[in-house]
């Protein structure tokens, strides 16, 4: 498949968006870029340094601050995210970050600073990203673009497992009232609300293996590139 395209895959939290989005990078020798990890970063940032978020000004000044990269992980085959030369891909992850990224997420300034940062990632093509406005804002002409759904008790126990791995305390109630809250908070919100790109495909993986997911996926890629190189 030698003509690159753009793969947008959009979804609630905890749909598996970022399983898919990672194996189809391998399988496709693109770059994989988690756009929630970048609203993780922000969000760490603020919360560590106490920045009011309900402050326009004291916003502006903390992302004129923050400087976020992505660095391939060969071992992990996916990108590490630095926030100014710090490794946070684990501290993200935390439930503090849970509780409070859906609303740095709403902040207008933010989105702006991270849609043009996702954007110049993906101007040389070959980007599998994965968000909630990836097809609909960042990449309109994405190639590609999915949207999933998944039934919500088996997001709630996906996410539940991920995090028991780093947390043993955490509960299954938490995880189920942060992502109630998260899907509740990033649909409605006025900036870029989560919603299907009119051209997105459906992709429902409540009762799927991971390996008929990314053969029905590694399909749509190779008709989309196909029809690509026919322009
Ligand atoms: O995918 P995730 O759960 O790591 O995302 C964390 C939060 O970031 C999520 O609650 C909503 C927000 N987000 C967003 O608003 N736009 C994106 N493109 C990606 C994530």
């Amino acid at each position: 498949m030698a003509n690159k395209i753009i793969v947008a895959i959009d979804g609630f939290s905890s749909c598996g968006k970022s399983t898919i989005a990672k194996q189809l990078a391998v399988r496709l020798g693109y770059n994989y870029i988690d756009s929630g990890a970048m609203y993780r970063a922000i969000t760490l940032y603020f919360l560590r340094n106490g920045v009011n978020y309900n402050d326009h000004d004291q916003v502006v000044a903390a992302l004129a601050d923050i400087h976020i990269s992505f660095v391939f992980n060969e071992q992990a085959k996916a990108s590490d995210i630095y926030l100014n030369d710090e490794d946070v891909s684990l501290p993200i992850r935390d439930m503090l970050v849970a509780d409070k990224v859906s609303q740095v997420a709403a902040i207008k300034e933010v989105r702006t600073f991270a849609v043009a940062q996702q954007q110049r990632l993906g101007n040389k093509k070959g980007i599998v990203m994965d968000g909630r406005d990836i097809g609909s804002v960042v990449f309109p002409d994405a190639e590609l673009k999915i949207f999933m759904i998944a039934d919500p008790a088996v997001r709630v126990m996906r996410r539940f497992k991920e995090m028991y791995a780093t947390n043993p305390h955490i509960t299954i109630d938490e995880v189920r009232h942060n992502l109630e809250l998260r899907d509740y908070i990033d649909s409605t919100r006025e900036e870029s609300p989560l919603k299907q790109a009119e051209d997105a495909i459906l992709l429902d993986n409540s009762s799927m293996s991971r390996e008929e997911q990314l053969e029905k996926v590694i399909g749509w890629v190779k008709e989309r590139s196909m029809a690509n190189a026919q322009i």
